[in-house]
């Protein structure tokens, strides 16, 4: 790997951390990246889908995974972690995405995981070629590229440290606060930095000095090296040796924070749990020195950095860079509160899913109501047996007579004197469990019952338990000697047309026990529809989650609405046509048991 992000690279963020996340936005928004550098979120406890972000002046959703296996099974292009799990589950969540793989590089923003299970974790991801950011870091940059979280601070800031766009410089520190004290003076001796990492301050990190200026070494980009190192540990020494032994031929400008250590009697931990000196050749001093006889430009005193830096980088005699176009984030923005995901009507012309009306409207465009269903309700086109299904249950379910619960309700209220519309509803009301609405019922629990291998006998016996009719079975005048048409004829297109009707078999085997009870416990027309959508979402490779989605949603018994509705509206037609009277029920009809004043 020779860059550590490009402007291409993608991440999976662990914890919905949302300011920091929105600072990636900004980031990304301002540098002008074609897509977020964020492609999906881990967030465990949250039932959300999405979270909406501002990019610029717009919003954009980003997906919300309850695992990071979920998240990098959608989004397998994300090949960087940036786990913001607290201390207590850091560990765990950076060892199941080693296991996961697909990862270049995993950043970690907990201070205080415990040091042993650290270097476990640190020599995993190095087994399987991962590079570790941290823990207890602020993560790292590759200006104009792509930047981790909150480094570099607000974009104000960064775009005054230079950071909105490649420098030169590869910077490596082990403090997220130096980094960006650094950045600004390297904005200010020279271009800016080509790439950063701030490597964390815990004792075990996972990449160290020398693994980032290795790979800085390799970068074109990089054409010198800062390392801010500090007191504690013996990294710097390994960087002496690889410039030693010519790993290491850039330019290289280091200092070692801690150089006060010495005017204190004992030895002092400075606030990094990584900074204090264990030996004499642990202290910042002895590896400033030591530093400068291998050739690394160390100034004499922190404050003669700033003035190294401009005099390395100056006699390197690099070209200038131009400064790039840039976004500028609007001051104030506002959260909109509808989201549309199918049509948009902004523009000259409406489309469906990209689709303008034009193009799907009229005969010669090949596109049929099926096919418009498939593409609003559904956001795919459907192949043509599935798109003739669907129209196929419309037409079936259009009527089937004045006698039925909705056309009789639809009948009463135009004789009422009312409108289509509130005639329509009358009878869409009347559509739930028992009459045309048991349509996601059927599907639920048939799936339910074959998915969890349940014989037609333990499937009859749990419904029987759970006190509710089974969804899809029955009817008051449809049996095995009356058999329901449509029934049949729907079962026929699903043989002849579909790849395999594997829930509609194991539903027939069902209708055989039910109808050995009683005969009119056929397999009714709501039940074949909701069955046979299922076979047709699977044999359209939906996975089982987004078909319980759509069930959930109420998507199926949205066929018989529509379908019937046409037939609803012919009802309601055929009243106004007849100019039919009011309707009074019969009140020889009624049974009436009321009791007298007296009685009560
Ligand atoms: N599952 C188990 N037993 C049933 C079912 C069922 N789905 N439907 C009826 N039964 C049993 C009843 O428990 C009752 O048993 P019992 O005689 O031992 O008491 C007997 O059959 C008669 O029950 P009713 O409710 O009087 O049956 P009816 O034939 O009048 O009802 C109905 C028809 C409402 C459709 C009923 O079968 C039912 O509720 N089915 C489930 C819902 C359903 O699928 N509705 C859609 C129908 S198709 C359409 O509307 C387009
Ligand atoms: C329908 O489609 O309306 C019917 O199956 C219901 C019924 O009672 O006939």
């Amino acid at each position: 790997m020779e860059r550590l992000y490009t402007k291409d690279t993608q991440a999976i963020f662990w914890n919905n951390n949302k300011t920091a996340i929105q600072r990636m936005l900004d980031y990304d928004y301002t540098i002008k990246r074609e897509k977020p550098s964020v492609a999906a979120i881990v967030a465990p406890t949250s039932g959300n889908k999405f979270e909406k972000f501002f990019y610029g002046p717009d919003e954009v959703m980003i997906p919300l995974f309850k695992t990071t296996a979920d998240a990098k099974a959608a989004q397998p292009q994300a090949d960087v972690l940036l786990n913001f799990a607290s201390f207590r589950s850091a560990y765990d969540v950076t060892m199941e995405a080693l296991e996961i793989g697909g990862f270049s590089s995993m950043m970690i923003t907990a201070e205080g995981i415990p040091e042993r299970l650290a270097r476990g974790m640190n020599q995993t991801a190095r087994e399987k070629g991962v590079t570790v950011i941290g823990p207890a870091t602020v993560g790292a940059i590759t200006p104009g590229a792509f930047k981790v979280a909150n480094i570099g601070g607000t974009i104000t800031n960064i775009v005054n440290s230079k950071l909105h766009r490649a420098g030169s410089c590869g910077l490596v520190t082990r403090s997220g606060g130096l980094f960006n004290e650094l950045s600004n003076i390297i904005s200010i001796n020279a271009d800016g930095i080509a790439e950063g990492v701030a490597i964390g301050g815990d004792r075990f990190v996972g990449s160290v000095f020398i693994d980032n200026l290795l790979r800085m070494e390799k970068n074109p980009d990089v054409k010198y090296m800062i390392l801010l190192g500090e007191v504690g540990g013996t990294e710097e020494y390994k960087v002496i040796e690889a410039i030693k032994n010519g790993q290491i031929t850039k330019p290289v400008i280091a200092w070692c924070i801690g150089t006060i250590a010495k005017h204190y009697d004992s030895g002092v931990q400075f606030g990094h749990a990584g900074a204090s000196a264990n030996a004499e050749s642990e202290t910042a001093e002895y590896k400033n020195n030591a530093m400068k006889e291998a050739g690394i430009h160390v100034p004499d005193s922190f404050n003669d950095l700033p003035a190294m830096i401009n005099k390395v980088f100056t006699d390197m005699n690099i070209a200038e860079i131009p400064e790039p176009d840039m976004n500028t984030v609007p001051a104030s923005r506002r959260s909109k509160e509808f989201i549309c995901t199918i049509s948009d009507d902004r523009g000259e012309e409406a489309h469906y899913c990209g689709y303008p009306i034009s193009s799907v409207a009229t005969p010669e465009t090949g596109f049929t109501i099926g096919d418009v269903m498939s593409i609003l309700w559904f956001k795919k086109r459907y192949p043509r047996w599935a798109v003739d299904f669907l129209e196929t249950v419309l037409k079936t379910v259009a009527d089937h007579g004045p006698a039925v619960s909705g056309a009789h309700n639809a009948k009463v209220t135009a004789r009422a004197g009312k409108d289509v519309i509130s005639s329509l509803i009358a009878g869409l009301l009347t559509i739930g469990p028992r009459f045309g609405g048991a349509i996601d019922g059927a599907a639920e629990h048939f799936k339910h019952a074959n998915d969890n291998d349940m014989t037609p006998k333990e499937f009859l016996a749990h419904m029987k338990k759970s006190g509710i009719p089974i969804p899809g079975i029955g009817h008051r005048i449809k049996s095995l000697k009356n058999p329901d048409l449509r029934v049949t004829g729907l079962m026929k297109y699903a043989e002849e047309n579909f790849p395999s009707t594997p829930l509609l078999d194991y539903a027939r085997t069902v209708e055989e026990l039910t109808t050995s009870k009683k005969e009119n416990l056929i397999l009714n027309v709501d039940g074949t529809i909701g069955i046979l959508m299922v076979d047709m979402w699977r044999a359209l490779d939906y996975t089982d989650e987004e078909i319980d989605v759509f069930i959930e949603a109420g998507a199926l018994n949205a066929f018989f609405i529509l379908g019937r509705s046409i037939g609803f509206i012919g009802h309601i037609l055929d009243e106004k046509r007849l100019a039919m009277p009011m309707y009074r029920h019969p009140m020889d009809d009624i049974l009436y048991d009321v009791k007298r004043a007296e009685e009560l």
